[in-house]
């Protein structure tokens, strides 16, 4: 019999939304919002180095699209309900490119880099987790990431997954191997505690102003 590629889950999931974004299940016609996203090379440079062409972004689409179809869970199109705009997508997916981890469903996120910085990743990837461990009831959830992509590790780590070894993603037709970390979170580890905030005030690590910045 056919090894399974992810563990059996509970339910099927539909929309949702959280404080500040609707998540909608990606459907063919978001291509037309996520073109101009995914067009940004930011956007893909990981793993790709470059921003996918319009047809990329429609396979994209419906390929996403018939994950819902076929599994009940998938990847959700943000929409910032203040605004109605999309910003990109995140959400729940079967990492097949990594062939040694299955079976397993990750959380991933990829959003327009005009709205980075405002805790969008974290807040949409905190409520694909619920809905992981709450709805699906998954065992753990995984998140395969580059390296480099400190901004993702990042959202990874506030969100309580953790590094918990090195792979190799093996060469596909559009890229070369890639070493990654596998990034974990078991159902008894969610949620986790919520990270400390420093006293007002005092500067965050990491972000305190340069001597001599004006800005
Ligand atoms: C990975 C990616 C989604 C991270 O975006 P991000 O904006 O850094 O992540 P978040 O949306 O969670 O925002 C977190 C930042 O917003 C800040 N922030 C501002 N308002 C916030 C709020 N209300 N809540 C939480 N964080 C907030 C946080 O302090 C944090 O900044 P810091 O990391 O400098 O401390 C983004 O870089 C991206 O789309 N990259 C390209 C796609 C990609 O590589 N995807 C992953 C493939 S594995």
């Amino acid at each position: 019999m056919a090894r399974a590629l992810h563990p059996p889950v509970a339910a099927r999931l539909g929309d949702v939304s959280t404080e500040r974004l609707d998540m909608l299940r990606l459907r063919p016609e978001h291509a037309e919002a996520l073109t101009p996203i995914f067009a940004e090379p930011a956007v893909w440079e990981f793993p790709y180095g470059r921003g996918l062409t319009a047809s990329e972004t429609d396979d994209f689409a419906r390929r996403r699209a018939d994950e819902w179809r076929d599994r009940g869970f998938g990847c959700w199109l943000l929409v910032e309900r203040a605004t109605g705009r999309a910003l990109g997508y995140a959400g729940l997916i079967v990492p097949v490119f990594l062939p040694e981890v299955l079976p397993a469903i990750e959380v991933g996120w990829r959003l327009d880099p005009a709205a980075w910085g405002r805790g969008y990743a974290t807040e949409a990837g905190r409520r694909a987790l619920d809905e992981a461990f709450r709805k699906l009831g998954l065992p753990e959830v995984c998140s395969i990431i580059q390296p480099q992509n400190v901004g993702s590790i990042r959202v990874a780590e506030r969100l309580g997954l953790t590094c918990r070894r090195a792979a190799t993603v093996p060469a596909s037709g559009v890229r070369p191997p890639l070493p990654v970390g596998v990034y974990a979170i078991r159902r008894d580890e969610w949620p986790p505690p919520a990270p400390r905030v420093p006293p007002p005030g005092r500067p965050r690590p990491g972000r305190a102003r340069r001597a001599g910045s004006t800005s």
